[in-house]
This record gives structure tokens, sequence and C-alpha cells, in this order.
């Protein structure tokens, strides 16, 4: 199996499966306690159906959506994941890239393996930095200072991981970063010796926002659960959230907003947008669906501020029917992370590819040549009829 026998997130998937060693894989693939959450954000959207008109002249089809002050020539962007070069010894380097080509937004999170410095030189699409806010205040403001030096467009503060959530399968896969060598370890490496080759080949695993200010992720073994349960800041609150929104002074969103009154609140404290999300089903199991929450805070907040709807989106049909709940775009992280996995910067094109000719298709199909001519007129919730 290789790129060419890709037609879709499964295939992706299931390719990432044979490249990556078991632990790294399941660090993707994996969600908190019983993962009843992370497969919930997918079929949350096979409880609604699409009511397509015809008739309509769908010749030219523009999918182009406004966000963050910037035009984006999809409506889905890539969500910032950490340390990726784990994936693909290319990193953030090729996900940056593939969304240059499509001009689409992507995110860099404080745990990314390439500096923002970097990033800045090899793209030039909308960028955001994904903030996580540690108790080292001299940490926070220095992530601050290089985000905005290397122009990034967007600041969005992570609000759903004030404490590490139950990852089970890194328990037992035993999952850190960086990877630890033990004989366990060893042997999953060698059973896949082109990851392997090319991790040891290329430039060292680091976290270059971090090293400076903690050895944890770079120099000490830590697991992602342990580092934020350790150096993020439980008392972080709407007060410091708001602050920082004050010295980014750029667009701002809140990552990982769940209910109307938190959404509300974000207006208060200035936000561009809210990212609807629960990280992927990785934090709190049991927690709604992103798509399943996304009506009732378009509907309190949507005439004020941008909603986007990140989580479980696997085809074009997913985007459509949350741009048609009023969605300004969507976001996702699986959703090109086994495609990096799988082939890195060319997995990653493909994968937009995949997913730009599948919304090409599926506005066609629904008699809508704009992204502004869906609607909820579109929709029919099967719980209602
Ligand atoms: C995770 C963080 C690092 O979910 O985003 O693993």
């Amino acid at each position: 199996m290789n790129l060419s026998d890709c037609h879709n997130f499964r295939d992706f998937r299931k390719l990432a499966k044979r490249k990556l060693p078991s632990p790294i894989f399941n660090y993707i693939d994996g969600a908190a306690d019983d993962e009843i959450t992370y497969s919930r954000n997918t079929s949350a959207y096979d409880d609604v159906d699409l009511v397509p008109n015809v008739l309509r002249g769908v010749n030219e089809i523009d999918l182009s959506t406004e966000i963050f002050g910037k035009k984006l020539d999809l409506p889905i962007y890539c969500a910032p994941t950490a340390v990726q070069r784990l994936f693909h010894y290319q990193g953030e380097r090729a996900v940056a890239k593939a969304a240059s080509k499509f001009n689409t937004l992507f995110g860099i999170s404080s745990l990314s393996t390439v500096s923002v410095e970097e990033i800045e030189k090899i793209s030039d699409s909308p960028k955001m930095f994904q903030f996580y806010f540690h108790k080292d205040r001299g940490l926070n403001d220095e992530l601050l200072k290089r985000a905005r030096k290397s122009n990034f467009d967007v600041l969005a503060l992570t609000v759903d991981t004030i404490t590490g959530g139950n990852r089970e399968r890194d328990l037992r896969t035993g999952f850190t970063i960086p990877p630890k060598l033990t004989i366990q370890s060893m042997i999953e490496f060698g059973i896949k010796p082109t990851w392997f080759f090319n991790y040891l080949t290329s430039s060292p695993f680091e976290l270059p926002h971090l090293q400076n200010y903690v050895k944890e992720g770079t120099n000490t073994v830590t697991s992602i659960g342990q580092y934020f349960s350790t150096m993020l800041d439980q008392n972080m609150n709407w007060k410091d959230a708001e602050k920082l929104n004050a010295k980014w002074g750029g667009h701002f969103a809140l990552k990982g907003i769940m209910s109307v009154e938190d959404a509300k609140k974000a207006i208060d404290i200035g936000c561009s947008a809210v990212i609807v999300s629960n990280h992927g089903g990785r934090q709190l199991d049991g927690s709604r669906a992103p798509f399943d929450q996304l009506a009732e805070i378009v509907d309190a907040v949507g005439d004020k501020i941008d909603v986007v709807c990140e989580g479980g989106i696997q085809r074009g049909t997913h985007v459509l029917k949350a741009l048609s709940l009023g969605a300004k775009a969507c976001s996702g992280g699986r959703m090109y992370l086994y495609a990096l996995a799988a082939a890195g910067q060319s997995g990653v094109e493909k994968a937009l590819g995949l997913i730009q000719s599948e919304l090409e298709r599926d506005m066609k199909l629904m008699g809508c040549a704009n992204i502004n001519d869906l609607s909820r007129e579109n929709l029919r919730f099967r719980s209602f009829t």
C-alpha cells in the first residue's frame, strides 16, 4: 500500500499505521478513557441529513471563507497539533508548505518541533499559534514575543487542557516525548525501519519554543499528560485570558469552547473567534461533540464572533453540514495527521486535495455555488423528523 492507494481518511490511517511505531500511531489515534467522545465527534454528522436543491447553475464553485481578517481558499484548515516530527521527519514543515499551496490556515503548537521563525520563512498562508498557558510567565512572554515577531496572524489559547486527559493507549504503550529508548521501543522501531532510519538521520527531536525554559520534552522524557498537568497553570482564568489577548493585540481565539456561557464571555474579552472543540476527544470523555453543540453556540454568538467547528471531520460533507449550521470555518487534526505520517508533505497535499475535490463535488450536488448559499434549510436532524 502506498500514497496512490489512499482515497480517503481511512486509507491514510491504514497507511500511517503501517509506517509508524505503534506508540506513535496510538498517540495520534487514541483519545481519553473509553474514547466515546472521540467516536461521537464523527458519528454526530450522521444524525443530520443533507437536503439538496437542483437546477441552480453550479459550474463555478467558490469555497472561500474569511476568518481572522484573512481570505482562505478552503473552509477547512489544519488545526495545530504537537510534536509532528515524530509522525514524519519533515514535521511541521510539511504541513506549513501544504497549507500554503491550498491557501488555507494552519496552526503551530507551543509544543511544535519546528520553530515559528523557520515556519515564517517557508509559508505564505495565514498562520495560527496555539498557546499553552504555562506556570512560567517568562516562558509565556517568550512564546508571545516569538509568535508576534514571526508574523503569526492568530493566537489561539487552548482552554481544554487544564490537566492531562486519561489516554490509556499511551499508558499501555509507554508513549513519551522524546521517545524512550527501551528494549520494547527498540523492537517497535526496528519493525518500522524506514521511520527509524528517517528519525535517526534527520534533525534531532527538539521542542524549540520550550527548551530554554523547561527540560521536559527535549532533555527529560515526559508524557503529554504529565506535561499538561505539571507545566500548565491550573489557575488560568478569564482575567488571564483577557490579559493575554491585550498583550497579544491581534486576532485572538479560545480553542476548546463548548458552552454558550463561555462563548459569550469570549466576546466580552475581545476574541475574534471561538473554536468549538473537545480536543479531538483526548481530554474529557463524555463531552459533547462539537457538531452537536454548534447550533446553540452559533445562535447565541454567531452574529458577533466567528465560530469554528473542530473535531471529527473526515469528509467534505461533514464540513458542509457544519457550515450549513453556521460555522465560519472548520478545522481538523487527524484529518491531515495520518496523511503526514503516511507520506510527509505529499500526503498532506493529497489529504487537502481530496477534501477540496469532495467539497467542490458535494457543493455541486447540493446546488450551492458559494458556501454562503448553505443554510439550515439544507439540513434535517433525524431526531426531529
Ligand atoms: C495532545 C496535545 C499535545 O492532544 O495537543 O496530545
